[in-house]
């Protein structure tokens, strides 16, 4: 592995067993999958619903283990016994849960205290003043709307002040000018310095603010694309075409 390297997929597959009553099912999420984030970057993955973004994510932040292949994170392989990687990564899962009777800050000060030894309350102060949560920074969650969820989801995800931002589709919710906030948020906190890999089925979030996109496919990769491949063009189509021909693809191959 390049020391360049933040993240290094080699080969890596991961199926799901689906338990049935005579014969267990399997479901294919990742299928043969090799990138590279490099430092620095800032690097969309695109898909489908279904076409293993989620699973790629979980991966990465070692919830779930290859089948086969190789995920290096910072250098190391994800394990769960390894800890002090994940220290060093911000992790937005796809469905962000909260306890609905602790406030914003109770719930940020808990997630800061699991990665960091010294819990500043500078630190929650500004996070959430960066996602446009601190007037409500003492409210009870259960009052809270699903885009202000996702808002606090990205501050926790943000708080312990990782190298590596993982973000499972991050627009999720959120109302226009909220994503207009967030993406403002990250490319502030891209320029900083941090690695950004965000997964989204929307085109316009990904187009705006990647560098670098990686279409994938079942489970696949079918396409990565710089920032100069689409600019004079337009990314929705080139996703469109390249994904429908895959569908083709397939459709043909079952007949
Ligand atoms: N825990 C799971 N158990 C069984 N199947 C799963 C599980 N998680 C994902 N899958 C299946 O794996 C495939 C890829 O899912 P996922 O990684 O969530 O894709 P995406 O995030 O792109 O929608 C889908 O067919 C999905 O149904
Ligand atoms: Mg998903």
């Amino acid at each position: 592995m390049k020391s360049d390297n933040i993240v290094f997929f080699s080969n890596v597959s991961k199926k799901y067993r689906i338990p049935g009553f005579i014969k267990h099912r399997y479901i294919t999420a990742v299928d043969g999958l090799s990138f590279e984030v490099k430092k620095g970057e800032f690097v969309g993955l695109l898909g489908l619903n279904a076409a293993g973004k989620t699973t790629t994510m979980k991966l990465i932040s070692g919830i779930v283990k290859p089948d086969s292949g190789v995920v290096e994170v910072f250098g190391s392989l994800t394990s769960v016994g390894n800890v002090e990687y994940k220290k060093r990564i911000g992790y937005l899962c796809e469905l962000p849960y909260f306890y609905p009777y602790l406030t914003a800050r109770k719930t940020l000060e808990f997630y800061y205290s699991i990665s960091s030894d010294v819990t500043k309350s500078d630190d929650i102060n500004s996070v959430l003043s960066e996602v446009g949560l601190l007037e409500r920074a003492d409210d009870k969650i259960k009052g809270f709307s699903k885009g202000m969820m996702q808002r606090l989801a990205i501050a926790c995800s943000i708080i312990h002040n990782p190298d590596l931002l993982i973000l499972d589709e991050p627009a999720s919710g959120l109302d226009p000018l909220s994503i207009n906030d967030i993406r403002n948020l990250l490319l502030k906190l891209n320029e900083n310095g941090k690695t950004i890999f965000l997964s989204s089925h929307s085109i316009s979030d990904v187009e705006k603010i990647c560098k670098r996109v990686i279409i994938m496919y079942a489970g696949k990769i079918i396409k990565e694309m710089e920032r100069k491949d689409w600019e004079n063009s337009d990314l929705e189509k080139i996703f469109i075409e390249t994904v429908s021909y895959e569908l083709e693809k397939h459709k043909k191959h079952s007949h």
